[in-house]
């Protein structure tokens, strides 16, 4: 079992999607809304301001959106689409099923001039989309998500992307900007820290959801949930450590042997500039043709097109 291999060795990890179940998705909405965490307020008023004008000239009549979850956010850019063409198509896509097919029902009871086709799938694999939609399309990663994924997988993602991209194609993508002399690390490790504990609650899930889903027996009151900045890599590092010697089990498998302080990295939230996001792009036939950020530097959208287009 994939999930096994990541905790036998002595860097013990778990794959960030698997917070993604309703309950996690339901916390990470509530994590949107807390103080600490600029950055879904922030891109959100930047949207806001950009959305209009950016979408008038491009005039897609396809979003797809990778890692939708409850597509606050594109609200923004599917209103902007059906003022822009009177109709649109809306293909969210998401690991986290249940909760993408209440998306789905609330958006067709918001908008009657949107088609919604939700897909179900992992979106580090190559994007499947049916051959019918409609042209020019808006290929979406909001939230800083690409940050969840440590490179190859990064790389591989946006190469997908660019893939499923003709050349009048856009990639708009959001981004959380590095800790500098304008944005405190302080500040960055807060919004991972939030004082009510909604993010040690969100890590902890992950747990849970591995219990449901392959029968293991972690104890949650048996680890607690940290978020370093780490300057080098400019990412933050979430781990749930261990609070004594245990052990866990997954059904028919040999038992796991977790110490006392012991960490299980179960999520990165990679920071980016414009240097780095220029150079993910070029390793995925990407370029950036629009870099905007909001006054206070916190974050950026990227707005993206074929290299060869
Ligand atoms: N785009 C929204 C939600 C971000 S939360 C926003 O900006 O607020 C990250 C979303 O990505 C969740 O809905 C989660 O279910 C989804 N997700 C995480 N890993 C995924 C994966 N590997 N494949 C598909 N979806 C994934
Ligand atoms: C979805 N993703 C970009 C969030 C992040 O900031 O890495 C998930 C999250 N984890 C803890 N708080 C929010």
């Amino acid at each position: 079992m994939k999930v096994i291999r990541g905790l036998r060795g002595p860097d013990k990890y778990v794959s960030s999607k698997y917070h993604y179940d309703e309950r996690g998705s339901q916390l990470f909405e509530e994590i949107t809304e807390l103080e600490e965490y600029y950055l879904t307020r922030t891109e959100h008023a930047m949207l806001e301001e950009l959305i209009p004008a950016l979408i008038s000239e491009l005039r897609p009549a396809t979003l797809v959106e990778l890692g939708a979850g409850s597509a606050e956010k594109s609200r923004i850019i599917l209103s902007a689409m059906i003022a822009a063409r009177e109709h649109a198509v809306f293909v969210p896509v998401d690991v986290s099923g249940d909760f993408l097919r209440g998306t789905a029902e609330a958006l067709r009871a918001e908008y009657d001039s949107l088609d919604v086709y939700p897909v179900v799938a992992d979106i580090l694999d190559p994007i499947a989309l049916d051959e019918a939609l409609p042209h020019p399309m808006c290929l979406a990663l909001l939230g800083s998500t690409l940050g969840n994924f440590e490179t190859p997988h990064d790389v591989g993602l946006l190469r997908h992307v660019s893939a499923a991209m003709a050349v009048d194609d856009r990639f708009l993508l959001g981004v959380d900007l590095c800790a500098g002399p304008e944005k405190s690390v302080d500040r960055v490790e807060a919004a991972y820290n939030d004082s009510r504990g909604t993010t040690a609650q969100f890590s902890l899930n992950l747990l849970s959801v591995l219990n449901e889903s392959f029968g293991s027996d972690f104890d949650l009151d048996g680890f607690h949930h940290r978020s370093k900045y780490n300057r080098e890599l400019s990412r933050i590092e979430t781990s749930l450590v261990s609070l004594r010697e245990q052990v866990v089990r997954f059904p028919d498998e040999d038992p796991i042997f977790i110490a006392e302080g012991e960490a299980i990295r179960s999520e990165i939230s990679a920071k980016y500039d414009r240097r780095t996001v220029e150079h993910l792009f070029s390793g995925a036939g990407l370029v950036v043709d629009q870099w905007m950020t909001d006054p206070d530097e916190l974050y950026a959208l990227v707005l993206g097109r074929l290299s060869d287009g």
